[in-house]
């Protein structure tokens, strides 16, 4: 399978800027790298207890390039959902941990798709997998409104909520073994370090101006 040199023309595009030296960074020992991803989610709510269980086996964990930093991301929301699931009623973590998942979850999919999918789409190689994730983006983006539109307070609320943990979750695990396995295949290192550092800039402006959308989409 050939490399695809789409990662040079982003980088072309960005003004020929390569790395810079604050973005370099050196792999982390998966443990540590999912204990600090935990961390991040716990300082939204420290009262609460965040049990994510064993996750699934990824090679990407620590890794230095936007693999790695995709698959942190990816055990910061483990871990919000796992507290939100902790919470009862309408209680104020509940809230504010329901209102940073919102904004997590977002800004992490336009970034991933700007930043990854959008040239992973380009290449005829790994079309499908590019397709398949950014569609999950937008069912997962569905639930979210529709789960915002309704009475936190509600039994319905936590079984529609388990309904979207379970969504996402798939959707994170899938990406972790398949698609990002087929990516890694066509971008060279360059890219996949380059990548990394447009997700971080992407991913920061989207959550600055991300919204909770509320619509209600689902029937009963
Ligand atoms: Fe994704
Ligand atoms: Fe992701």
């Amino acid at each position: 399978m050939r490399k695809w040199v789409l990662g040079s023309e982003i980088r072309a595009k960005a003004g020929g800027k390569e790395q810079r030296a604050e973005d370099r960074v050196r792999p982390v020992a998966p443990r540590k790298a999912r204990a600090d991803a935990v961390a991040k989610a716990r300082a939204v709510a420290p009262d609460l207890a965040a049990r994510i269980g064993s996750t699934p086996a990824t090679k990407f964990r620590g890794d230095p390039d936007i693999f790695g930093r995709l698959v942190e991301d990816h055990d910061r929301h483990r871990a919000l959902l796992a507290m939100l699931e902790e919470t009862k009623g309408k209680s104020p973590d509940r809230e504010r941990l329901f209102v940073e998942l919102v904004h997590e979850l977002k800004a992490h999919a336009a970034a991933e798709e700007q930043a990854l999918w959008s040239s992973v789409l380009r290449n005829p190689d790994t079309t499908d997998f590019a397709r398949h994730a950014i569609a999950e983006h937008k069912e997962i983006d569905d639930l979210l409104a529709d789960l915002a539109a309704r009475d936190m307070a509600s039994p319905g609320w936590i079984r529609r909520f388990a309904a979207l943990r379970e969504e996402y979750l798939h959707h994170i695990r899938e990406e972790e073994q398949e698609q990002f396995v087929a990516a890694e295949e066509v971008l060279s290192l360059a890219d996949r370090r380059f990548m990394r550092t447009v997700f971080n800039r992407r991913k920061q402006e989207e959550k600055a101006a991300a919204e909770v959308e509320k619509k209600i989409r689902f029937k009963a």
